[in-house]
């Protein structure tokens, strides 16, 4: 059994996260329920922090906001002392709704509107993280009406791909991120961009992939930034202050997960760094990182209510499996569908019982919405509370209004309290972006049957 963070089996047998009964969260907010549990989540961002200001002199680490952001992430976030890594207007607008400072802020993005880049520009964004040589063109003259210096990073592209699922790796050479930097192009768009008045080029940027179980592909990336680090001394003279290496360490969805733990990352990645440094001879510069699903991916679970179970003959192997159906799916999880993700499970009211029962839990929209295969949980009932761990990153955040179900609640609990922080969408939420044209008011057909 998966139990991680503050999660425990109480003294009725159920599941227990940061101190609040899972069935007493779901009876009192309904299911599906996101549960954030507030205490694993800073206990992350200080343990992953520590492990490097352990190791090096300059770190600044940003939370990736793509893997869970609400005003109440942000504000504990900022309450943290961290940067936050946002990719898109509504990112940020979330982030300035909540009161996270604008210099703290890392904007990220393969294709920045004009309307994003004014908006980073007029709230003073710390860090644009420039991804191509358009984007470059329009901050100059976003930058330049404003009358701003903007600080930046340059993506790159380092060309490693790293052991992930095809969607979630970003380093390679052919990918929409960035500029490579084998073909040129980020040396071209280093040179540019510091020619340009406007803009302080701070450093360069790189993210190989997400949900890494090893450091292998990480080091690698460090070892070819620090060599274009090199390059861009001795091609431009020019000497980064700022190397970012993204995110990527991954978490435990299921109990063979075994990702490094932030010491024996921090430890890898900060020796392979500063042997590189030192063997290039070049200044120490900041380490910038964004981790999302690390930081806040195990603090996450959801909770469902089982419904309909079946049971169907299969014959390969000639068998019977039984389908647990629950009132959600891949609308509040589209991880399974879209990354053949894995997760695991147990029954939240007989958390102390034997995962006896292999089942396969269902979702409830029209497609094979599958959300987990041949997992032993206790034997279910409709009725039963099903709790899904690691559900923290890249779940709201991926969530969708499929078949029009409203999205889920999302609670913080902690010490035993539980607030909302996402109220449930209501059915009127679904429409209230929807508008019938007058002539569709009429009962009778308007257009001619060809
Ligand atoms: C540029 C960038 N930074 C950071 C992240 C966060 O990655 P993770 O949540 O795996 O740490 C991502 C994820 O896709 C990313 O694209």
């Amino acid at each position: 059994m998966l139990l991680l963070g503050t999660q425990r089996i109480n003294e009725q047998g159920h599941l227990e996260i940061g101190g609040c009964d899972a069935v007493e969260l779901a009876r009192q907010f309904g299911t599906p329920l996101y549960v954030l549990d507030e205490a694993t989540f800073r206990q992350n961002m200080r343990d992953y922090r520590r492990a490097f200001d352990k190791r090096y002199p300059r770190n600044e680490i940003a939370y990736a906001g793509k893997a869970l952001l609400c005003m109440a992430v942000a504000r504990i976030v900022a309450q943290e002392g961290y940067d936050l890594d946002v990719a898109s207007a509504g990112e940020l607008y979330t982030a300035l709704k909540a009161g996270f400072p604008p210099e703290k802020v890392v904007f990220h993005g393969n294709n920045k509107s004009l309307f994003e880049l004014h908006m980073a520009v007029q709230h003073g964004v710390g860090r644009i993280v420039v991804d191509n040589l358009l984007e470059l063109e329009m901050l100059e003259r976003v930058a330049a009406e404003a009358g701003k210096q903007v600080s930046i990073l340059i993506r790159v592209t380092p060309g490693i791909d790293p052991h992930t699922h095809r969607f979630i790796r970003t380093g390679q050479a052919d990918t929409k991120f960035g500029l490579n930097i084998r073909n040129g192009y980020a040396l071209e768009g280093v040179r540019r961009a510091l020619a340009l008045p406007h803009l302080r080029v701070k450093g360069i940027h790189c993210h190989v992939g997400s949900q890494l179980l090893d450091t292998e592909a990480q080091e690698r990336a460090v070892k070819i930034m620090v060599d274009f680090m090199h390059t861009l001394r001795k091609q431009l003279n020019y000497i980064v202050e700022e190397l970012n290496i993204g995110g990527g360490l991954g978490i435990r969805y299921i109990e063979s997960h075994q990702p490094p733990t932030f010491e024996e990352y921090a430890e890898r990645i900060v020796g392979v760094l500063t042997q590189q440094l030192e063997r290039r001879n070049l200044p120490y510069p900041t380490l910038l990182q964004e981790p999302g699903r690390a930081l806040v991916g195990e603090a996450g679970v959801t909770l469902y209510t089982i419904g309909a179970i079946k049971q169907v003959p299969i014959h390969q192997p000639p068998g019977t499996r039984t389908y647990v159906a629950v009132d959600g799916g891949m609308s509040d999880n589209p991880r399974p569908q879209l990354y053949d993700a894995v997760y695991t499970a147990l029954v939240a009211n007989k958390a102390n019982q034997p995962a006896d029962t292999v089942v396969t839990i269902a979702g409830k929209h029209c497609e094979t919405d599958i959300l987990i295969r041949n997992v032993a949980i206790a034997q279910p009932e409709p009725g039963d509370i099903l709790a899904v761990p690691s559900t923290g990153a890249y779940n709201y955040a991926m969530s969708s209004n499929y078949n029009r179900f409203p999205r889920p609640a999302m609670v913080l609990v902690n010490a035993g309290h539980a607030e909302v922080i996402v109220e449930r969408e209501t059915l009127d939420d679904l429409l209230a972006h929807d508008r019938i044209p007058e002539r569709l008011r009429s009962e009778q057909p308007v257009m001619e049957r060809a």
